[in-house]
């Protein structure tokens, strides 16, 4: 399984050229749990369920070829107008994660991040979410974001918010980005969606600004370490000018 895993490593390493062109920071849409199961005559949450084991699969396997940052959206601020059961579902799954989180993250060395307006909790989720935020597995640490009740918009608003509260005047940029949720941490430079859709559905409106974009046929449990692959190969070989000439 080691030797797997590291011959895996090193073949992407080895067709990238160098590890630069391994982004620091990738986000995922992972769309297609719904279908995923209604297509196998199953429930929509064991969809749901396949998608969070695919979600550990592909969080371990970006830690192992460098990835420093890994972004997901897991549940947005316009998810809430799904059946209460689905909804539900989501939300056990999350829970169940972070008390995984709570009691394995160190030594996985994953730093779990939550994106989003955390308010509509109880105080219970919260004190976790809080505890799992402040765990310091070390500097190497995978950092994961999940985005959870998460709405680009709403976050672009809280920020502005914010920022113009603590300068009291006009802000720049870099205020804005203080406030936003990923505060400190560089923009993803590639955003993957799964599921043959083509729609960013307000996730990083500002992060997303240079990022490149990689859209799998995919449904998101049956995403693959290999897809991913082969959206780092794109990746790779996109030219970006970030707006200048070369
Ligand atoms: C989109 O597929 C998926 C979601 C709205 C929920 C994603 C949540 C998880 C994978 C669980 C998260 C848990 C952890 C631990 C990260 P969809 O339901 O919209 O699929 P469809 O378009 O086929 O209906």
């Amino acid at each position: 399984m080691f030797r797997k895993k590291e011959a895996k490593k090193a073949a992407v390493r080895q067709r990238d050229g160098n590890m630069s062109r391994v982004p620091a920071h990738i986000a995922i849409i992972m769309d297609g749990n719904g279908r995923w199961a209604t297509s196998r005559g199953l429930p929509r949450t064991v969809g749901h369920r396949e998608g969070a084991k695919k979600f550990r699969e592909i969080a371990s396997y970006c830690q192992e070829i460098g990835i420093k940052y890994l972004t997901v959206y897991a549940f947005s601020t316009e998810n809430w107008k799904r059946p209460k059961e689905e909804v539900d579902a989501i939300m056990q799954l999350f829970h169940d994660y972070l008390i995984e989180a709570r009691q394995e993250l160190r030594t996985r060395n994953i730093h779990i991040q939550v994106l989003g307006d955390l308010s509509v909790f109880d105080g219970e989720f919260r004190q976790l979410i809080d505890e799992v935020q402040s765990m310091n597995p070390g500097p190497d640490a995978l950092v994961a974001n999940l985005a959870i009740n998460y709405g680009g918009r709403a976050e672009l608003v809280m920020a502005a918010n914010a920022a113009f509260a603590e300068k009291q005047g006009p802000i720049t940029e870099s205020d804005l980005e203080a406030h936003l949720y990923t505060a400190g941490q560089p923009d993803p430079e590639l955003i993957i969606r799964t599921s043959g859709e083509f729609r960013l559905s307000g996730f990083l409106l500002w992060q997303c600004s240079y990022s490149e974009f990689y859209f799998s046929d995919l449904l998101w449990p049956d995403f693959t370490t290999d897809e991913l692959d082969r959206a780092l190969e794109a990746f790779a070989g996109r030219d970006r000018r970030f707006g200048a000439v070369k």
